[in-house]
This record gives structure tokens, sequence and C-alpha cells, in this order.
């Protein structure tokens, strides 16, 4: 059975040095022209620094009108062809491999879970609208896209990774969980379509599949190509376990050299280890919620499973890499609160990482102060100092919200000058 600090070997023949993966956690940290710039590349630095054997970043764009928040950094055709956004991507590839793991760069599309003050004109499967109580005006019902659109975001996700592989980064991850685009197109309750990209099951996973041969098709075979997919919505009549299994089952003939499994949508984020539903299942109500689901998805899976959730203790990770089930233990907001974790565990250190709980009877509020406190974390980071378990979420919640609106307004300013119209 390997253990936590045993290597990994890819598909690819990608040696991990150990089997902690850092979990993509949006930094919306970007320079102006929604690039990276040197903040990341501190942040990053500390990671890598942390022993962390493989290092996902937050979701890159594939498209500069699809952002899951207006920090987003942006890779596309032509962002590498100017020397200085070049040598920006090039010095964060170098920080986060400095440490001597694999750096992963999660690609993604938003879909409708874009908000609306941003200014953009949302896309999705079909025409729906994220629907979270109290918090209706936050997003616009999106535009169903048509065949040729999807066509074109396909075309994104490859020439994204394209543009990575170019940058210096070790692979990519495409987001296929979380109620983004591609996890809207294989959700019955978000996907409502009744051409090939919509129905069955075959035909919702359609995309994510066209996605990874696309981006296949223009790296080499060395480049990783990984994909985080939802174990299930925990939402009724979503995407389920056994859709989930079926999934992977299908990718496991499209050299895709990990899965990562994670669950939830922002109407139901049991990422965050909750859901809306009134009785969430048993699995959510204690630590590494999902790795009943990795088991059963393991029994399937022919590539190595990541699977990220709740995770603080070296204990829970030992549990997780004995299942034998899994074969990378994915953490993310551990690693907020505690960079060097991995380091730490090695020495035989095992720091309690406790971060500030947010019971705050707003499910949406409470979602919000959980990323706004991580955020918090790594703006510390960012500036040279330690994190810090001493913050108050209400206020970091309000900072949040006020750096937010200016950057949304730089990233508005930026968007236009690409040529595309601002929605009132
Ligand atoms: C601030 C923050 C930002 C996140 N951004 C992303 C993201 O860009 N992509 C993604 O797949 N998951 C994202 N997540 C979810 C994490 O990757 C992870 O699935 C989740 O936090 C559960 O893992 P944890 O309990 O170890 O934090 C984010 C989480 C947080 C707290």
């Amino acid at each position: 059975m390997a253990e936590l600090f045993d290597t990994l070997t890819l598909p690819n023949g990608a040696v991990l040095p150990n089997r902690i993966g850092k979990g993509a956690m949006e930094e919306n940290m970007c320079d102006a022209g929604q690039v990276p710039g040197a903040r990341l590349v501190k942040l990053y630095k500390a990671w890598a620094e942390g022993g962390t054997g493989m290092i996902l970043t937050g979701n890159v764009m594939v498209a500069p009108n699809a952002l899951t928040g207006p920090g987003g950094v942006v890779l596309q055709k032509g962002t590498l062809d100017n020397p200085d956004t070049a040598a920006r991507f090039g010095r964060w590839a170098e920080a986060g491999k400095s440490g001597g793991g694999h750096l992963v760069m999660q690609i993604s599309h938003p879909g409708r879970q874009v908000f609306a003050a941003q200014g953009q004109r949302p896309v999705s499967a079909s025409a729906t609208k994220v629907n979270i109580a109290g918090f209706e005006k936050l997003f616009d019902t999106a535009h169903a896209l048509t065949d040729t659109e999807i066509k074109e975001i396909i075309a994104r996700f490859a020439e994204t990774s394209r543009l990575a592989e170019q940058a210096g980064f070790d692979g990519v991850q495409v987001h296929g969980a979380h109620g983004y685009l591609v996890s809207q197109f294989l959700s019955p309750l978000t996907n409502l379509r009744d051409d090939d990209w919509g129905g069955s099951l075959e035909n919702r996973a359609r995309l994510l599949l066209e996605i990874v041969r696309a981006i296949r098709a223009v790296v080499k075979p060395s480049f990783s190509v990984m994909v985080k997919l939802n174990s299930a919505d925990f939402q009724r009549g979503g995407f389920e376990l056994d859709d989930a299994k079926q999934v992977v089952a299908w990718l496991n003939v499209e050299a895709v050299d990990m899965v990562e499994i994670s669950g939830g949508s922002y109407e139901s984020p049991a990422m965050q280890g909750r859901t809306r539903e009134k009785n969430p299942s048993r699995t959510l109500q204690r630590e590494m919620y999902f790795i009943e689901f990795a088991k059963e998805i393991a029994e399937v899976a022919k590539m190595p499973l990541m699977v990220t959730g709740g995770v603080t203790k070296l204990a829970t990770a030992n549990m997780a890499m004995a299942t034998g089930s899994v074969d990378m233990v994915g953490i993310a907001r551990a690693l907020a609160y505690q960079p060097d974790l991995p380091n730490q565990w090695k020495m035989g250190a095992v720091p309690e990482i406790v971060w500030p709980t947010i019971t705050w009877k707003n499910k949406g509020f409470a979602a919000l102060a959980v990323m706004s406190m991580t955020k918090a974390q790594f703006k510390r980071m960012a500036n040279g100092r330690a994190p810090s378990l001493k913050l108050n979420p209400v206020i970091v919640l309000i900072k949040d919200r006020m750096d937010l609106s200016k950057i949304t307004l730089r990233y508005k300013i930026w968007f236009a000058a690409q040529g595309y119209e601002l929605k009132k």
C-alpha cells in the first residue's frame, strides 16, 4: 500500500515527489490585464517551498468574457505573444515548480456561475440561472450556447493548455466540477438540451470528453492532463455517483493522468463540507467527506485518483492512503493556513489547523466568508507575511467586497478594451 510520502508515477511517466496535492484555490490576485504578477509568484513560492508534491493553481480562465472573479488570470490565444506577459507566466511557473513538485494549471470556464456585477453575459448548456435564496440578483440568466459556440470553447481549452505547456507548466486540469460550465453540461438539472450535447449522460459528458481529446491533440504526451470531477452535485435530480463512475470509465481511455474527486456547486457548496439539503448525507458531516464516493469511483478508475475536501490532519491523510483507493490526498484550505504542512508532517510535526468556523444562519454569506477568509491568507502570503488565525470574518468579508469592487472596475475597462460589450 502506498504511503503519503511515497513518490507517485503518473500514466505519462511524470514522477511526483509525494502524495499531497494542493487543491485549486482561485486567488483573484492578477495584475492589470488579467496576467500573473509578483504577488502570485510570492504566493506560489511559499507553497512550493512547503513541500507539496503537486500544486494546482487557482482556476485560470480560458475566455476573457467568462471569469469566476474579476482578479482571475486569463490565458488565451495571443496572450504569450507579448514578451512581458510571457515572462510573467514563466516566472509564475518557475515559482510553482521551485520546490520540486508537479505544477498543474487548472483551466476553467464558469458558464452561468459569473457574478452579474462583472458585466459579462453568462452562457451555459441551457438558459438557466444560479438560484441561491437571497442572492437571486447576483446572477443573470445564461444564454444557451449554440453548437458553434460550444466548439469555440473546446478550442479555447486546447489553446490555453498549449500555452500553459509553452509557459513551463507541467500539466493542466480541466475544471469539470463545482457547477462550472463542464459541470453544467454534465448535470441534468442545468443541461436541458435535446441535441448531441444534452439528454443522455453520454451526450452530457460529450463536452468534457471533447475538451480532453482536443487538449491531448495539442500537447506533448509527457504533459499531464487531469480532470476535476464532482462525485455528485448534492442536489436532487442532479449528477449522481453512478454518473461520475460512468464518466470516469469513459475517461479511462483518454490518456488522463489523474482525476480529482470533489462535489457540489455554488447552489450546494458540498466542496466546503455542506449542502443546502435539509438532511445532508452522512459523508458530509466528517473529515474527508468525499472518501466513500472515491472508494466507489476507484473501482472503475484506471488513472490515479486525488480526493479533496476536509483534510487538515495527518491521521486523516494517512487514513485516506490506507484505503488503497486514493493515490493522492488533495488539500486546499489547510494549505492556505499552513503552506508548509507537507514539510511539517514529513518532519514528524503535527500542527493543529483549526480555521475559524463560520456558522452564520445565512449559508450564502457563510460560504462567501469562508472564501474571503481563505483569500485573506493568500494576500498575507503574497505580501510576505505569515497566515493568521486571528482575522475577523465580518471585517474580512467587507474588505474583500471593497477590494472586489475596485478590481471589478479595472476588469470591466480591460474587458471592454478587448472589444466585448458590457452588460448594463
Ligand atoms: C478560496 C477558495 C478558492 C477556491 N477556488 C477553487 C478553484 O479555483 N477551483 C477549484 O476546483 N476549487 C476551488 N476551491 C475548492 C477547493 O479546491 C477544494 O475543493 C475545497 O476547498 C475543499 O477542500 P479543503 O477542505 O481542503 O479546503 C476553492 C476553495 C477556496 C476556499
